[in-house]
């Protein structure tokens, strides 16, 4: 069989080699794709569901649904997430679904959003820090915070810091991160620039300060689990997979011609790369567990970067500076 490939052309012997090598990373993906099989129900629990208008959101909040949970859609865009919350009550047969305006990017939305929840509802079980971006080119929000990080984490670590007084009433309840893998590129962590003050890293194929807001995730959720651990409240963060979805949108033409044409073959779809926030968010397995990183339904370690603990504490103290959270919305 070797003999007879190696009398082929160098090209197609090349071709043949790098077909096989795709096949079995294929093969590899497929196999090892985490999947939630719990059957838990939902019934009399809230949920609230950042970015749940499209992609691995949506999809989160569809199964969700069908468990019978109330679902609020927290979007940027009413419009679209309205039309979301149509298809989601189609395809769950729950009606108990719900839109509410949060964009992640303004402090003052984020401050109203969490007024109306905490007015409006009687308890949150469960709470999916999920909308997330992609920008090439540095751009300040109105509050000062480079738009990606404030979106990323800085909007979610405020919106948590917010919630966290109900999620505690209603424990045993869940806190869940929806980061990335791709924070392990991220070698050394700067406070100085924490908010790209000193430079912004837009390298096309590098997109550091996206990794950055993702081990910046990573490290809020180390810091903040044993804080209330004993008040019945776990968080933990994920990495989804690579997922088909909008996200590039906003990437590198580079990497949107990846995207596009070549990766599509090995992506999850937006189904398959929610199951690792739909296990977190149910399953009986992991009720106790906290503080932890998951990819593919497993817990998988962190970088030494992303687990050491005192730079997790930095990292704390700094958002709790850059969001202007005030010393008593501490709920710990
Ligand atoms: N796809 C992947 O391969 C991958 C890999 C690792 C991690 N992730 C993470 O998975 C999460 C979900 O991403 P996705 O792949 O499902 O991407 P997506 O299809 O682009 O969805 C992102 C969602 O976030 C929302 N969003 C963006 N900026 C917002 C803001 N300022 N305020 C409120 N919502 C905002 C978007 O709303 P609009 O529709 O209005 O823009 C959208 O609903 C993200 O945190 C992402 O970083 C994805
Ligand atoms: C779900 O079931 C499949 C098939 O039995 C199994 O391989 C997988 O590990 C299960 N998922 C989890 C998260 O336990
Ligand atoms: C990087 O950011 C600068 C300043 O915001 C911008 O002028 C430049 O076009 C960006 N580079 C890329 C590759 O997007
Ligand atoms: C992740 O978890 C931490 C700790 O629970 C929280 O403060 C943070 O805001 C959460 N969300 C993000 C996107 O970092
Ligand atoms: C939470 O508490 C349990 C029981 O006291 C303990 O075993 C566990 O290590 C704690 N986890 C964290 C992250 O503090």
């Amino acid at each position: 069989m070797l003999t007879f490939v190696l009398s082929f052309p160098i090209v197609v012997q090349i071709g043949l080699l790098i077909l096989s090598l795709a096949g079995g990373l294929k093969i590899y993906l497929e196999l090892t794709k985490g999947v939630c099989n719990s059957t838990v129900q939902l019934t009399g629990k809230t949920v609230i569901i950042t970015g749940a208008n499209t992609g691995i959101g949506k999809e989160t909040a569809i199964d969700l649904a069908k468990r019978g949970a109330r679902i609020i859609l927290a979007c940027r865009d009413t419009k679209k997430g309205i039309a979301a919350k149509d298809d989601i009550v189609r395809h769950s047969g729950n009606d108990n679904v719900i839109v509410r305006y949060l964009d992640l990017a303004s402090l003052p939305s984020v401050r109203n959003f969490a007024t109306l929840i905490l007015k409006s509802e009687q308890r949150l079980d469960i709470l999916i820090n999920n909308a997330g971006c992609i920008a090439l080119e540095k751009r300040l929000t109105a509050d000062g915070l480079e738009s990606q990080m404030q979106t990323n984490h800085f909007g979610h670590f405020l919106l948590t810091n917010l919630l966290l007084g109900l999620m505690i009433k209603s424990a045993p309840s869940r806190i869940i991160n929806v980061s990335s893998n791709v924070y392990r590129w991220m070698k050394t962590l700067d406070l100085n620039n924490l908010n790209s003050e000193l430079s912004y890293n837009n390298n096309s194929l590098y997109h550091g300060v996206y990794y950055t807001s993702k081990l910046c995730q990573i490290l809020c959720t180390r810091h903040l689990a044993p804080l209330v651990n004993s008040s019945g409240v776990t968080v933990n963060s994920l990495c989804p997979g690579v997922v088909h979805t909008e996200i590039f949108r906003t990437t590198s033409s580079w990497f949107q011609m990846l995207a596009a044409f070549v990766l599509p073959i090995f992506f999850k779809t937006a189904k398959e790369g929610a199951q690792t926030s739909i296990y977190l968010a149910v399953a009986d397995e992991v009720s106790d567990v906290t503080g932890e990183f998951f990819r593919d339904c497993k817990i998988e370690k962190t970088s030494r970067l992303a687990s050491d603990t005192g730079l997790a504490k930095k990292v704390w103290e700094l958002s709790e500076s850059f969001v202007g959270l005030k010393p008593e919305e501490r709920h710990y």
